[in-house]
């Protein structure tokens, strides 16, 4: 299992490759971070079964649980690689964590077009995204639960 270091000034974390064990700890994650948006979890097993997923979760240093936790997907059709879901703990929120779950998913998909879609209220992660270089692509209507749209945002790599 790849295991990749990151030692902030803010917090020690381990980010590393997930898999079914992930399974319970990643439904509990998913209900506190995602709310009414959280995949049911036959969606959540899916993403850490399937092929052709990148899956990561960021472990406390101190050999805690899962605190954070991406995933993307490659999709031909459209030439992309895709952030599937990105979420950190709220206590564990701005430490960098998002940031570096997002960098080595971005990294692993190998794709050059990196896309994602998020809600248009999501400022945090809007933040997070257009510091990382991504802009809008296309919008969404009635995308989310409760009829909000989403920003589909897209992101060039360097070639
Ligand atoms: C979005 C999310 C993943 C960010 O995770 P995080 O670990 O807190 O993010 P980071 O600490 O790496 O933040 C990196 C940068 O993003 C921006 N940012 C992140 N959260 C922010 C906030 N609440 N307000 C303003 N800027 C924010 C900042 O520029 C931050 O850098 P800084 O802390 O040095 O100022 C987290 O808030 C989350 O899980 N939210 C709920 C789930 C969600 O919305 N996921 C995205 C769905 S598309």
């Amino acid at each position: 299992m790849g295991v990749f270091l990151r030692i902030s000034s803010r917090m020690d974390y381990l980010i590393e490759k997930a898999n079914w064990r992930d399974f319970v700890d990643l439904y509990r994650l998913e209900k506190v971070v995602f709310e009414q948006d959280a995949w049911p979890w036959f969606d959540l097993l899916i993403v850490l079964t399937f092929p052709g997923f990148v899956r990561l979760k960021a472990v406390h240093g101190d050999g805690g649980g899962m605190i954070g936790f991406v995933a993307g997907e490659l999709r031909r059709g459209d030439g992309a690689g895709w952030i599937v879901t990105l979420g950190v703990l709220p206590e564990y929120r701005r430490k960098g964590i998002g940031q570096a779950l997002l960098r080595q998913c971005e990294r692993l998909l190998n794709s050059r077009r990196i896309r994602l879609c998020v809600r248009k209220s999501n400022l945090p992660a809007l933040k997070l995204y257009q510091q990382e270089g991504y802009v809008v692509f296309t919008t969404w209507a009635n995308y989310y639960h409760g009829g909000e749209d989403a920003f589909v945002l897209e992101k060039i790599l360097p070639g």
